[in-house]
């Protein structure tokens, strides 16, 4: 089968992981979540007490990563989903604590260049939807299709909150509003790998969109540019 990856990036909460993991059951493609390899290296760095008062201990850190890896895991139903170090990780990535430090930790260089490499490994010689901020900019440029997604942050706010909700983790609306703007503005700004859209991509404005709305522009953008 040839190579084929779709890069589906954008601000959080805009349905990022909703899109790219449909469009990956429908084209029979592996669904790679960076966002997730980020926060699941910011929960490694919290617990091994690298992370101290919002700063984190970069070479510690990188010392310890170094040695372990992502691999993938196939279900018996076929379906795809992420181990690190051995281990598979749940809900729990998506909780306050993880959400409120995981932009400082995808800033630092090492933690990009390592999942940049553990990103790379993952997709060789697959077919793959890969959701994230820097895909289509910085870590698979050559993607045959860039799909970027934007909604307004009222919109964010209130998907997140029900995601939020969903998962029984507490909440409070103003938090949640604060930490996406937080995360915006952090992901957009560092200097390494920036959020940004990447000129060649497709971008759909998610807010006043159902789910199956936004996967079929998106269908349809694919089909028209995947075999060209
Ligand atoms: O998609 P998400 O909200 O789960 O991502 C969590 C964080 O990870 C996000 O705030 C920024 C970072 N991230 C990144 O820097 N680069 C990526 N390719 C994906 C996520």
């Amino acid at each position: 089968m040839p190579e084929n990856i779709i890069s589906v990036d954008g601000f959080s909460s805009t349905g990022k992981s909703t899109l790219a993991s449909k469009l990956a059951e429908y084209y029979n493609f592996y669904y790679l979540n960076s966002g997730l390899m980020y926060r699941i290296i910011s929960y490694f760095a919290l617990k091994n007490g690298f992370i101290i008062k919002d700063k984190v201990n970069e070479s510690q850190l990188i010392n310890k990563l170094n040695n372990l890896n992502f691999d993938w895991i196939i279900d018996k139903n076929g379906n795809n989903s992420l181990s690190f170090d051995g281990k598979t990780f749940g809900d729990k990535m998506y909780s306050f604590e993880i959400s409120d430090i995981v932009s400082s930790v995808a800033k630092l260089e090492s933690v990009r260049k390592f999942l940049f490499t553990q990103q790379k490994n993952l997709v060789l010689q697959k077919s793959v939807v890969v959701e994230g901020r820097d895909i289509g900019t910085v870590v698979f440029p050559d993607a045959k299709v860039k799909i970027f997604l934007s909604a307004d942050l009222d919109i964010r706010t209130k998907r997140r909150n029900k995601q939020i909700e969903e998962n029984n983790i507490s909440f409070d609306t103003k938090k949640v509003e604060d930490n996406l703007i937080k995360r915006d503005k952090t992901d957009s700004e560092r200097k390494i790998a920036p959020l940004k859209k990447p000129k060649d991509a497709f971008e759909i404005d998610t807010s006043k969109k159902s789910e199956l709305e936004v996967f079929n522009i998106a269908k349809n953008y694919i089909e028209t540019n995947l075999g060209s």
